[in-house]
């Protein structure tokens, strides 16, 4: 359980003040904050669950969302966006949870375009953004983020492929101070998007992913290149020896070239 008076005195003042529900069980934060925002919910509200049991990922995979070992948080938010720059939430979100890692936990991740959150190579924060449009502006989207904090292991097959920040650390990680952090970090992204900020050039500082890595796509049949770059929307580029592919969906993995 959430110290859930500690996170309300914390989040005073904040874009967050006095916008926070908790649950200990619910399906999916993602999917409850879709609705909320339908209904009119406010720019800022946070929904927080101890437990998911229908945690959704991206491309339609699940997310493993083990009863308080993690932090899995929904944010929804109503920015003046125009619909071809959504994909950059889901880049500033990266760049929240990256903050937020180095702050709380002293640890440094690497983000994976488009945003999963990475140490040593393994994942340990996933974002799902969902997003609205009105024409071409964004109406809400809603940014999900499942942040794995304590476990100590991990079911198959996700044991080779995920870490939690007590496993990289060695030492337990305290689930308010590394939420607040985490929202303290996505509130300074949302200001500096909304005042203009170069969030390509920041996201490229911050990921070893978007230049002279070499990948494989899967996307459609799959390929194979090297990352050269983000395109305006913050699609990742890559180089091929057919000339240079925009991945719009697909999951990008190192590949040896
Ligand atoms: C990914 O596939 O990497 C994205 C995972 C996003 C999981 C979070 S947990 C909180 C929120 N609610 C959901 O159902 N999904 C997101």
């Amino acid at each position: 359980m959430y110290d859930l008076a500690a996170l309300e005195t914390a989040l005073r003042g904040s874009i967050f003040d006095d916008k926070l529900d908790y649950f200990a069980t619910i399906d999916s934060t993602n999917t409850h904050a879709l609705a909320q925002a339908h209904e009119g919910a406010p720019h800022g509200s946070v929904y927080l669950a101890g437990e998911q049991t229908a945690g959704r990922g991206r491309g339609g995979h699940q997310w493993h969302s083990r009863p308080e070992d993690g932090i899995y948080v929904s944010i929804l938010v109503r920015p003046q966006l125009p619909a071809d720059r959504s994909l950059w939430l889901s880049l500033i979100a990266g760049m929240a949870v990256k903050t937020a890692v180095a702050q709380a936990a002293k640890l440094e991740a690497d983000i994976r375009w488009p945003n999963d959150v990475l140490i040593g190579g393994k994942k340990c924060a996933g974002i799902l953004v969902e997003s609205a449009f009105a024409g071409n502006a964004m109406r809400h989207a809603v940014i999900g983020i499942g942040l794995n904090l304590n476990h100590e292991n991990f079911p198959e097959p996700l044991s080779e492929t995920a870490t939690s920040l007590r496993l990289a650390s060695g030492h337990l990680q305290l689930r308010e101070h590394v939420l607040l952090n985490l929202l303290t970090a996505l509130e300074q992204e949302l200001a500096a998007l909304n005042s203009g900020d170069d969030v390509l050039a920041r996201f490229t500082g911050a990921s070893t992913w978007v230049q002279g890595k070499p990948v494989s796509v899967a996307e459609e049949e799959g390929y194979t290149g090297v990352t050269c770059g983000l395109n305006p929307q913050g699609f990742l580029q890559v180089e091929t020896a057919h000339g240079v592919r925009t991945v719009r969906s697909g999951g990008v993995r190192p590949s040896e070239l």
